[in-house]
């Protein structure tokens, strides 16, 4: 694991920044200059550089056209059809019921973004990026939840300057409450809608877990914030000898009770109901575990609920979090402008940095706290702190980054 302890000062000195300053201001101007860009255009040397960062620019500037061809392929299920057999033009056109003009078009499109691929005796089969689509019915729900974020950033000015009108902001009824107050009610088909799209979308998350982490060094976990159960569930089946708990606002709690009910884990996994901005948190657990949670929330929140998971847990407990958390250091990234702009459009919470998260952590009291090797940090990175009796002799081991 790594430890979350940088020897690196926070800010950098004062003269380092104003040189690193102005040799970033220099080679902007030289970038924007139409005569350098004829002359690294003309020559051989060069020529690349041009030709790569437009490549790279065009595809940032059309990713709204591929988003909208994936959810294309999804709604007609065209990567299903072509999985049963490779097929034609004219075979496709007649399942699909589009006139084949159109279809080709988008068959085309699929074919240039490796969803489809062109088979012989012009059929179309599965393409290396379509397979995963087909094999996971969570990312399928997932490209169709976010044609709402589409409709979200159709004007991102309006969406920037009044999140609150967002759709995705009504779709996520816990969203609405400030720090301490209570939920808002809403209807209960809202929680079993959100719940559905979690229970889908967690699975990637849930072998990413456990392959990470070593649950078997534990007697008791609870799941904060844990949906309709499908993270306790996994791990109780992984861990024959562990006692669980889940805990979630009451709507979901009951779903999670039924589906636990359903797979014969009832004497294994106790599902409470309640809300951590009112509630206390379940005692027992020598391990708590909050799984795309935090980033929900802003920090006031956040760090109340670490506080209460902290105090929920035994001297030596463990916290457990995981969740997508933003490259920092202004690392490009292709994956931090969806969680910025999606958690800005749901009303609360942010992509926070390990190292943020890990300053949240030391403020609730937690400390020895590691970033745990996930070889998959897409969905999920992990972050472990421990409740351990930590004396400011022992500097090395009591982790503070605020
Ligand atoms: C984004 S979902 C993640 C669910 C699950 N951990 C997963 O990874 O699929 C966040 C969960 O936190 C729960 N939650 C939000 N606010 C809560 C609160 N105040 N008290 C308890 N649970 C809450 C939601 O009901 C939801 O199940």
């Amino acid at each position: 694991m790594t430890t979350l302890h940088s020897s690196k000062p926070l800010l950098p000195l004062e003269s380092s920044a104003s040189w690193r300053d102005r040799l970033a201001t220099r080679i902007d101007r030289w970038m924007t200059s139409p005569a350098l860009y004829q002359w690294v255009l003309t020559n051989p040397l060069t020529r690349w550089m041009v030709r790569r960062r437009s490549k790279q620019l065009f595809e940032v500037m059309a990713g709204f056209v591929h988003s909208q061809v994936l959810l294309a392929c999804v709604r007609l299920r065209l990567l299903e059809l072509v999985l049963a057999q490779p097929r034609t033009l004219v075979e496709l056109s007649s399942l699909t019921q589009l006139p084949a003009a159109g279809l080709q078009r988008l068959l085309d499109s699929a074919v240039s973004m490796r969803l489809l691929a062109l088979r012989g005796g012009d059929r179309y089969g599965l393409g290396s990026l379509g397979a995963p689509v087909v094999a996971h019915p969570g990312i399928r729900d997932m490209v169709e939840h976010n044609a709402t974020l589409y409709e979200d950033l159709r004007d991102p000015l309006a969406l920037l300057r009044d999140p609150d009108q967002a759709r995705m902001h009504a779709y996520w009824p816990y969203t609405d409450h400030q720090a301490g107050a209570p939920q808002p009610k809403a209807p209960e088909a809202q929680f079993a809608r959100y719940s559905a799209l979690m229970a889908t979308s967690q699975r990637f998350v849930i072998d990413e877990l456990l392959a990470a982490y070593p649950f078997s060094e534990h007697r008791c976990v609870l799941d904060v914030g844990g949906g309709m159960g499908g993270w306790v569930t996994a791990l109780a089946r992984h861990q024959p000898g562990l006692q669980l708990q889940l805990f979630d606002l009451p709507p979901v709690a009951d779903l999670a009770r039924e589906q636990i009910r359903r797979q014969g884990l009832a004497a294994r996994i106790t599902a409470f109901g309640g809300s951590f901005t009112e509630d206390p948190l379940p005692t027992g657990a020598d391990l708590v575990t909050l799984v795309r949670v935090a980033h929900d929330h802003d920090d006031a929140t956040v760090l109340a609920l670490l506080r209460a998971i902290q105090t929920a847990l035994p001297m030596g407990g463990t916290l457990l979090l995981a969740e997508p958390m933003a490259q920092g250091d202004g690392q490009a990234s292709s994956t931090d402008p969806y969680f910025h702009f999606y958690l800005m459009a749901m009303g609360s919470g942010r992509l926070r940095t390990p190292q943020a998260l890990g300053a949240l952590m030391t403020r609730a009291g937690f400390n020895h706290i590691e970033l745990a090797p996930n070889p998959m940090p897409l969905h999920a990175q992990l972050l472990v702190g421990r409740k351990t009796k930590c004396f400011p002799s022992d500097s090395t081991r009591c982790v503070h980054l605020d």
